[in-house]
């Protein structure tokens, strides 16, 4: 066998947003599989939010990516060569080990799984129905607990994660209000997402649009970007309000985290001060076939929407990056290779 297998591996930390000298292209062939190994022809790398975290060294809920190590991330590709008895070739499957085109693993690998044969497309394995859809679903039923009839605002609305949040808060009967960058992303939250309201954050009214679409107060504020938006919508958060706190891109690319403002300074000064807590996806691993069954079938049944940017290119991973870390997305970022 001979497979010439492209990496992106990570050169240098980032100070601020990252350029194209943090990563080098480096090529190698691969021509043999050890036991239990298989080699996976990568279809699609996703481009995540997270990945800027994990550019930085020092402590966080993860390990920073490695210098020299393929850049951290997960794909979706398909069985190419085997030596195992659990995959076959042609078997689609799911993967975390970094910005590469082919990946050699052993089929135990913990980040390893197979993908079911349903009419969803591979890519949306990355998304909808992977891990954001499951952060959504986890972040939004444990943390936000929204009951019917109670205000829901999720910002980056449009997005990977914001998406799903804003639809399941709909199908429980809440009223559902988003936060988005642009009249495009605005007009596709409310008219095909079926949100009662889209605020765009950058038409310089966010306060009072905010106001006016949430005549009864917040009773959960699903927090995706954190700084400017955090601050208008910590004065309308009813008491017993709840913020599960999934993320706050606003603050990724700040060049010194330990300074940077995050929705903790904004929310835990408040009286009363709101539940609110940091979670992560991998706190209810254990449930994630559940939540990914019950999103496949919203899917299938045409009542659940989302959007993908699919960028071709291995080599445009990093502009897509930048792009997440910018907005410049519509909906899921992947590669397709
Ligand atoms: N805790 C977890 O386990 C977990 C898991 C997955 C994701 N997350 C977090 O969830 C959030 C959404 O992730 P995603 O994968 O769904 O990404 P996404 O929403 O598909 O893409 C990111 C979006 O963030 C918005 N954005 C970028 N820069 C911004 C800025 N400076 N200010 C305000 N908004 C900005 C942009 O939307 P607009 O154009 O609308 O501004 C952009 O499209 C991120 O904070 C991510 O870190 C957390």
């Amino acid at each position: 066998m001979q497979y010439k297998n492209s990496q992106l591996l990570l050169a240098k930390r980032p100070k601020g947003m990252p350029e194209d000298d943090c990563w080098k292209m480096n090529h190698e062939m691969i021509t043999s599989l050890d036991d239990n190994e298989i080699l996976i022809q990568v279809k699609y790398l996703s481009i995540d939010p997270y990945m800027r975290g994990r550019m930085n060294d020092g402590s966080s809920y993860a390990e920073p990516a490695k210098i020299g190590e393929p850049m951290t991330g997960e794909t979706v590709g398909i069985v190419v060569e085997t030596n195992s008895d659990s995959y076959a070739i042609g078997d689609k499957v799911c993967a975390h080990k970094g910005w590469q085109t082919f990946i050699k693993v052993k089929d135990n690998d913990p980040t390893l799984y197979k993908i079911p044969e349903t009419k969803i497309p591979l890519s949306t394995y990355l998304g909808t129905v992977g891990m954001p859809g499951r952060t959504a679903y986890f972040g939004l039923n444990r943390v936000g607990n929204p009951k019917s009839g109670e205000t829901v605002v999720v910002s980056a609305a449009s997005g990977a994660v914001g998406s799903v949040v804003g639809q399941l808060a709909k199908s429980y009967g809440c009223y559902v209000v988003g936060i988005a960058g642009g009249p495009d992303k605005c007009s596709y939250v409310k008219d095909t997402l079926n949100f009662d309201e889209c605020i765009d954050y950058k038409a310089g009214n966010l306060e009072e649009d905010l106001k006016n679409a949430c005549k009864n107060g917040i009773d959960v504020y699903f927090e995706n970007v954190g700084g400017p938006v955090t601050r208008a919508i910590a004065p309308l958060l009813n008491k017993d309000a709840r913020v599960p706190i999934c993320g706050f891109i606003s603050q990724y690319n700040a060049e010194d985290v330990s300074k940077m403002e995050t929705p903790f300074h904004v929310l835990g000064v408040l009286d009363p001060k709101p539940e609110h807590r940091f979670f992560v996806v991998t706190e209810w691993m254990s449930e994630w076939a559940k939540a990914t069954g019950e999103i496949s079938k919203l899917i299938l049944d045409k009542k659940l929407f989302y959007r993908e940017t699919i960028t071709k290119g291995f080599e445009n991973a990093p502009q897509a990056l930048r792009d997440v870390l910018t907005g410049r997305n519509f909906g899921k970022q992947v590669i397709e290779i």
